[in-house]
Parts: structure tokens; sequence; C-alpha cells
């Protein structure tokens, strides 16, 4: 049959990350030794404290739908967090949203906010959910590019060249999926400036918060004076907790905006999980001695990363947080995606082409460390075949 489809979806292409990885097992099934860097999920377990938590709460029979904002509990603990860790004031009544998943939250988010036509402003290389979702509501993205010899750091310059009237929001990612670039005092201090002079609304997507190296800092937008107000702050417990199969995460805001995404939960999802909601309980309670666990773990694989992919044909920029190297391949002499086959077909390495992440990430491929140590000494050995 020939089906019609919906005008909204023409834009949309399906993630490429996930079909990468995908390919990456289908090839492993079929025998062959790749190893698969695409994916950005941790491969730790959840914490088993978590796992006991989700556990109970089934056996107490919290399987029901949940108030649509989320576990009062849940939200009370996220209120104490962002008190304890951002210095931010939050009510667990009216200001927090617990969603399932962060993709769904930043949907929430543009969905609520972005007419069609509005522009919505990412700063480049960045991750390739927030343009399918501008799209998806009819929004008008634009990318503000920086650049590896800049070390990332985005200016006031770059940013006005890119918004005009119709901007009305600016998404921001620190540290950076897919560079691993954390956002300066000095950069969020520009960001908050064009926000208020010009209007905009900023979101803050937090979620690799928790893994970040050296001394490295992270600040929230949302604490610089006049921001609380214009501030969306996304956080969740993929990443930090590895809990990606949970599928929890969480908004934070003006009351107001956070009462029409409410909206847009009770007509979709209705409520996240009420077992994921307990288990979230206990990671941000509990125990957090994994947290140190995990961060040790993933600088050292940084420290490999950063080593392994700095030699004659690849560069690759210092990771200051989250788990992904933004390696540049210019020297190989082909574009992004011709540097993902020539790494797959030579040293077995499935990576993800830079462009994905937006104009600037062309001449890049991403690779995530979200692996075992073994597995990314094996890709870096594999290298001398390229
Ligand atoms: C920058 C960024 N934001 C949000 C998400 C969404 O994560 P989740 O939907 O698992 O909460 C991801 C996942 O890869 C991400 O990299």
């Amino acid at each position: 049959m020939d089906y019609t489809f919906a005008d909204r979806l023409k834009n949309i292409t399906s993630s490429a990350t996930v079909s990468l990885a995908e390919r990456a097992k289908s090839l492993r099934d079929a025998g062959q030794d790749v190893i698969d860097l695409t994916i950005g999920e941790p491969d730790f377990p959840t914490p088993p404290h978590i796992i006991r938590a989700g556990y109970r709460a089934m056996i107490k029979g919290h399987t029901k739908y949940t108030n649509s904002r989320g576990i009062i509990e849940l939200r009370k603990a996220i209120a104490q967090k962002l008190e304890n860790e951002n210095e931010l004031l939050y009510s667990a009544d009216t200001e927090i949203i617990v969603t399932p998943g962060g993709k769904q939250a930043i949907m929430y988010a543009v969905l609520a906010l972005i007419n069609p036509g509005d522009e919505v402003l990412c700063i480049e290389p960045c991750w390739l959910g927030y343009e399918s979702c501008i799209a998806l509501a009819g929004g008008v993205y634009a990318g503000v590019e920086t650049r590896e010899e800049d070390e990332y750091a985005v200016t006031e310059k770059q940013i006005l060249e890119k918004v005009t009237p119709k901007t009305k929001l600016i998404i921001i990612n620190s540290p950076s999926n897919p560079t691993g670039k954390v956002l300066t005092k000095e950069e969020l201090e520009i960001i908050s400036k064009i926000c208020i002079e010009r209007n905009m609304i900023c979101i803050s997507d937090d979620i690799y918060e928790k893994i970040i190296f050296d001394n490295h800092q992270f600040h929230s937008i949302a604490s610089l004076p006049s921001m609380r107000e214009r501030t969306l702050i996304l956080n969740g417990f993929s990443k930090a907790y590895s809990m990606t199969g949970w599928r929890l995460a969480y908004l934070a805001g003006d009351r107001k905006i956070l009462g029409q995404i409410n909206k847009l939960q009770q007509l979709s999802a209705t409520c996240p999980s009420a077992v994921s909601q307990w288990a979230g309980v206990e990671a941000l309670t509990g125990l957090q001695m994994h947290l140190k666990k995990m961060t040790q773990a993933y600088e050292l694989r940084r420290n490999i990363v950063h080593k392994g992919f700095n030699n004659k044909k690849l560069a690759c920029f210092k990771p200051q947080g989250a788990f992904y190297g933004f390696v540049n391949i210019k020297r190989l002499g082909v574009n992004s995606d011709q540097a993902c086959e020539c790494l797959l077909e030579k040293a077995k390495i499935v990576t993800v082409p830079g462009h994905v992440f937006g104009r600037a990430g062309e001449g890049y491929v991403r690779i995530s460390f979200g692996t075992s140590e073994k597995n990314l000494k094996k890709a870096i050995k594999n290298l001398e075949y390229l």
C-alpha cells in the first residue's frame, strides 16, 4: 500500500548513532571482530543498590501510574540535589517534572516553546538529538560553529552572528557530546547576557554534569543573575548512574513553563515508570561511591584515547568531561563518512561521522569511551592498519 505520511516527519531522519551501533552488532553477529565505539551508553551496570530499590518498589506494589509530574519523593530529592550541588532553589511541587528519559524531556521543552518558524541556536558540534526535535516542532535550527583550534570556545560574536528577531531559544550542553568541552563561567556569562538582551530562553542540557575531569568545573547557567526564569535545566540518570534502560530524566524551570510541559507529559506518557522513579530516589539519596569510581575509570580511558588517537594521521582534543573523543581525521584526506568506512574496513572500528553533529563536525569522527579499556587499547592498536 502507498502510505502518505505527515509532513512533519519529512525532514526527520532516524538516529545515526543508533543505526551505526546496529550495524556494528550485525557485523559482530556475522563473526567479524569489530570494535563498537559508537554508542553513548556507559558500559557499567546500574549500581546494585539502585537495582534493589527498583525491585523493592515492585514488591511493594509501586507498579501503577504516578502523578504526571513524577512521585513527590523523587521531585523532592531532585530539588535537594539542585540546592546542594548547584545552589538553585526549585519547588518540588511546581517547578520540577520527571520524564521518561532526556530525549523526551528535550522534545517536551521544544514542543512547549517553539512555534513554526521560531529559530533555535545550538552550539556546534552538538548532539544530534536537538535538530530533530526542533524540526518536529517546525522550528528552524541554527548552528553556532565552534572550532577545535579555539578549544571549542564560544564567543559573543559567533553567537550574535546567528541571532535574529526570530531566535527564541538556545540549547547548551556542558560537558559536551561530542567534543567533551566544558563551558567556562565566562562563556556562560556571554550566553546569559545575550539571552537577557535578546529575550531568549536557554535549555541547559546538564546530562554529563557528573562526568568531568582534571580541574574543570561544571557551572549552571541558571545560577547567573536573571537567568533562573529563562533557563530550563535538563538532567537525568542515564549517564551519571548508568541507567539508560530505566528511562529517567527531569526538567527544572519556571512553573509557567513546567505547567505547559506537564500537559505534554499527560498527553503522551502519562508519567515515567513508577519503578524507575523509586530507583531514581535511591540514585540521588543513596550511596554515591560508584560515581567517583566511574568517573575515575572514564578519566583513565580518556587518557588512553587522548594518547592513542593523537598520531601521525589523527588528532584528538583532550575531552574535559563526558565520555567521547572527537577525532580530527583531516590528515587522512577524506571526508568524515569516508573516514568511518576506512576505520571500519582497515582498523575494524565503528565510529560516528562528525557531520551528524552539525556542519562544524565535518572532518571529525566521534568515538565513545563508554566501553572497556581493553576494547579501547585494541582499537588503538588496530590504528596501525590505517
Ligand atoms: C547530550 C545528550 N542529551 C540528552 C541525551 C538523552 O539521554 P537519555 O534520553 O538517555 O536520558 C543524550 C543521550 O545520548 C545526550 O548525549
